[in-house]
């Protein structure tokens, strides 16, 4: 796989890898995406084979500017256009009523598409250099952590893709707020850095949350964003217990907690986080996959606050524990 730097030569090298039906990895403000032409089914399903992602999950297209919408969506309601004047390009993601000759690979043979403007220059050069939709999921195997650099792609896909452009770590690190637009009532299917408050104050109108009974959306998977190491979630009040017992069998634990420890434990790695929600997101992914290289037999993570800024954060730790917020997963 060719590794290229953020030169405009470097780019238009990776846009004509997407027109040649190729995949091509790139950098956004949320984490990193696995590239190919949305209007190319044969390239479209390489994106599956190289992720192992069921065929029937839809895909995100992101789009180099505002007024490409048509080209995807139909049906449009006023609120879209007020949100992506107001968010794009930024992370969020809008699902609407797909238009006429849009791949069925793209969307899972639904209905609807997802279209989002990333918010990086990088994404941006690259998708006014192709010219077109780019279909990207985040660039890691199903299941995942989603990278938030070019060397966490490397190491999901090592020789399977095309190419990566580097552009740096991501600056949100967690994916976009997916909000639903497409049915009765506006439905946010995936927290991230917009916030439902901020959105409902532009909708005038309340959201509801979750993927309801959708299984099309795999970050809304219980198990999601899993890490290798098995994650228990828990309050600050019980951290030191529970490493305590790991340490007395004479395993190693790692701890990602905003908060020092009390007492150095041998055999516990405890690594600090941002007690900003934003600063927290920005890391957490490249923490965990940190932590997955040294092999503990678990990771404790402190439960962050239970508020909506908040909320990103804790959907996905809630994912990578697996749905779980007690002991069981790292017996
Ligand atoms: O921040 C992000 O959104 C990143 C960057 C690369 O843009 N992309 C990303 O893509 O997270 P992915 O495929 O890993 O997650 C996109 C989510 C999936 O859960 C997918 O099911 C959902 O968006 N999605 C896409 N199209 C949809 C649709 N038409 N209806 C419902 N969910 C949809
Ligand atoms: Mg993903």
């Amino acid at each position: 796989m060719a590794l290229y730097g953020n030169t405009p030569e470097e780019i238009g090298c990776a846009a004509g890898i997407l027109r040649g039906g190729g995949l091509a990895a790139f950098p956004t403000e949320t984490v990193y995406g696995l590239g190919a032409d949305a209007g190319n089914e044969r390239a479209v399903a390489k994106i599956f084979t190289a992720k192992g992602r069921p065929a029937d999950h839809p895909l995100i297209v992101h789009l180099a500017a505002v007024d490409e919408i048509e080209r995807w969506a139909r049906a449009i309601p006023d609120s879209a256009w007020q949100l992506a004047e107001r968010f794009w390009p930024g992370p969020l993601t809008l699902i609407l009523k797909r238009a006429p000759g849009v791949l069925d690979a793209v969307t899972g043979g639904q209905d609807t598409i997802g279209l989002r403007v990333p918010n990086h220059p990088v994404a941006l050069a690259l998708l006014k250099a192709f010219g077109g939709g780019i279909a990207a999921p985040s660039a890691n195997r199903f299941g995942r952590v989603s990278p938030t650099s070019a060397a966490h792609v490397i190491a999901e896909f090592g020789d399977a893709l095309d190419c990566v452009i580097d552009g740096g770590s991501c600056t949100v690190g967690l994916e976009s707020t997916i909000l639903d637009l497409s049915g009765e009532y506006p439905r946010v299917l995936r927290p991230g850095a917009v916030m439902p408050d901020v959105l409902t104050r532009i909708l005038g109108e309340s959201l509801s949350m979750g993927a309801g009974d959708s299984p099309r959306v795999p970050g809304c998977l219980a198990s999601h964003y899993a890490p290798d190491t098995p994650l228990r979630l828990m309050a600050m009040a019980h951290i030191e217990a529970a490493t305590q017992s790991f340490v007395n069998l004479g395993q190693s634990v790692a701890v990602l907690s905003m908060h020092p420890p009390a007492t150095n434990q041998v055999g516990c790695r405890w690594l600090m986080m941002p007690t900003s929600p934003s600063l927290y997101g920005q890391l957490l992914y490249a923490r965990l996959r940190e932590i997955d290289t040294w092999g503990s037999r678990c990771v404790l993570v402190e439960l962050p606050p239970a508020n909506m800024a908040w909320e990103a954060v804790r959907d996905r730790l809630q994912r990578a524990a697996g749905g779980r917020q007690d002991g069981r997963g790292c017996a």
